[in-house]
């Protein structure tokens, strides 16, 4: 049942994925990029066997296959493979002293790059996560940002529940497949079906939040808190979520809230669109209405209780 419940969760996950919408017209492909990808981006590749004298067709490991779609859709899509990768990869078979290759971090590139993404705090979250203080060396930013499709979303995705599901499947890309989750620890993997089990409604839950909101701390200077912490400081009391100052305002709904706030004096009136978050988003006027009622009810009681001591 459990595991049933936790590969529905993965087909709904990959379904919005694919659902979501790719077109990659504006990015004028690298005829570089058609030559790698011609082995790269296919399930059987094809070479001239110079023992053999022949051609020969193979099966591409599928670790080794990049979709080449999801390529020119992200935020990388203008870069040549060998721009990060070494020239040596132009030649086949390749030469085995590549595989030892050290590859680019993002700040061999994003060095200073503070105006607007703040990679410096990132970066300072990132060391203090749970990930980088337990497998400093192993733990990169790539873990992550994988380097042949990482899109932007949280920043500039209209549309927040296609965010909540791109966000979570980068930490579903480990924490729900043992093979990733083993290039970082040779431990179990624990279930997250059973791990949130104290969650009612789960599979609503997280499609309309992100993991972050409960296991990393909110920061004024990043859009997209990184520092993912300790199980045991994540956010479990529900009130921390339906209530008016729920936690979601400075980290899901950071962006809206700040444009939209008060609408027709509703609290959090910007998770309405998305969410209905019991607790989250009562209503000024009705607030005040009641408010009179409940008064206008006290005074009659009030006013009876008089009347009634007056007449014995
Ligand atoms: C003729 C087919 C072919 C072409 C063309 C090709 N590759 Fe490969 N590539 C392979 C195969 C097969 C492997 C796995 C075996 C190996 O490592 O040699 C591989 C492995 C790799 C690896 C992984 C090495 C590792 O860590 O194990 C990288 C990176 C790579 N190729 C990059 C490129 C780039 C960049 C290009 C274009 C400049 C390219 N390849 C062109 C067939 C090809
Ligand atoms: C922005 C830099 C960057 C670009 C551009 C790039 N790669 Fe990579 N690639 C990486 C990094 C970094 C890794 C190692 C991933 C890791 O350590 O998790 C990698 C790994 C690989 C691998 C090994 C399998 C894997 O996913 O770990 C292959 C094959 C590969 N790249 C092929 C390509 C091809 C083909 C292109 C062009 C279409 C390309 N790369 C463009 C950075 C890049
Ligand atoms: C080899 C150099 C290089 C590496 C390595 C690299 N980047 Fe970039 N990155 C760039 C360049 C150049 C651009 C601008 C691309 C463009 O506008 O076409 C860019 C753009 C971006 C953008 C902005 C996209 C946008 O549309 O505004 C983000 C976010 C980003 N990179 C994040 C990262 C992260 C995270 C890493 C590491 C996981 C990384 N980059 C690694 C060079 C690099
Ligand atoms: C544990 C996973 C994880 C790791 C590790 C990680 N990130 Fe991220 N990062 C995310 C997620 C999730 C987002 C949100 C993506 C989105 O929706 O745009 C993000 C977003 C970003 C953004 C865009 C933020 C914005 O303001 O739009 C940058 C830049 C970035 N990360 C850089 C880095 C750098 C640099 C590192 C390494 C020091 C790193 N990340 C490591 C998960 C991670
Ligand atoms: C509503 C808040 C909330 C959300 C959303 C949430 N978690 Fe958790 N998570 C928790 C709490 C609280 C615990 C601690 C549970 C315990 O101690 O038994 C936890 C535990 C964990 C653990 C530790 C498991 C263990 O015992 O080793 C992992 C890993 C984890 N969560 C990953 C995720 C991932 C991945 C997502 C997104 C798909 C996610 N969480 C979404 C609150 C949340
Ligand atoms: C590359 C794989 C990978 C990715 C991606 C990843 N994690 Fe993890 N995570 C791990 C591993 C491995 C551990 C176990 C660390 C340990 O205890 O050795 C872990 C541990 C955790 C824990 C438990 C910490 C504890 O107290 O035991 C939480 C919570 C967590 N991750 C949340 C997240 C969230 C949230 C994301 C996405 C933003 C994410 N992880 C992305 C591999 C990953
Ligand atoms: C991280 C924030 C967060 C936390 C913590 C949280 N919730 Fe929610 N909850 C939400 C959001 C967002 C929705 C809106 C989902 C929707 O629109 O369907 C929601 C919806 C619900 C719903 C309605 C479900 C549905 O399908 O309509 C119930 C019931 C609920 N939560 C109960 C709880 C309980 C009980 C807890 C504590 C154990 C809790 N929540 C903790 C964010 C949270």
């Amino acid at each position: 049942m459990k595991k049933l419940l936790f590969i529905n969760l993965i087909v709904l996950f990959s379904t919005f994925l694919i659902a979501q919408e790719i077109t990659d017209e504006s990015v004028e492909h690298s005829p570089e990029n058609s030559k790698c990808f011609y082995c790269h981006g296919n399930p059987t590749y094809s070479f001239y066997n110079e023992i053999l004298e022949r051609n020969v067709t193979n099966r591409m490991n599928p670790y080794l296959i990049i979709d080449s779609a999801l390529y020119y859709y992200q935020n990388h899509s203008s870069f040549e493979c060998i721009d990060c990768h070494s020239y040596g990869f132009k030649t086949f078979p390749h030469d085995n002293e590549l595989q030892m290759e050290a590859m680019p971090g993002c700040f061999d590139c994003h060095e200073g790059d503070d105006e607007v993404y703040n990679f410096a705090k990132i970066d300072q979250q990132f060391q203090e996560s749970v990930h980088s203080t337990k497998h400093s060396q192993d733990f990169t930013c790539w873990m992550c940002h994988n380097p042949h499709t990482y899109k932007i979303n949280a920043r500039n995705n209209q549309n927040l529940l296609e965010t909540i599901v791109y966000d979570n499947n980068i930490c579903l890309s480990c924490h729900a497949d043992i093979n990733k989750y083993q290039l970082i620890s040779s431990d179990k993997n624990p279930n997250i079906i059973e791990k949130h089990d104290w969650l009612p409604n789960q599979i609503s839950h997280f499609a309309h939040v992100r993991c972050i909101e409960c296991h990393t701390d909110t920061s004024n200077n990043i859009l997209v808190a990184h520092k993912v912490q300790t199980k045991d400081k994540a956010v479990r009391k529900c009130v921390e979520c339906h209530s008016q100052n729920s936690i979601l305002m400075s980290s899901l709904y950071k962006f809206q809230a700040i444009e939209k706030r008060n609408k027709y004096g509703f609290f959090n009136a910007s998770t309405l669109d998305d969410s209905y978050i019991i607790g989250a988003n009562r209503n000024y006027y009705l607030n005040v209405l009641s408010g009179l009622i409940f008064g206008f009810v006290l005074l009659l009681i009030f006013i009876h209780a008089v009347l009634r001591i007056f007449i014995k």
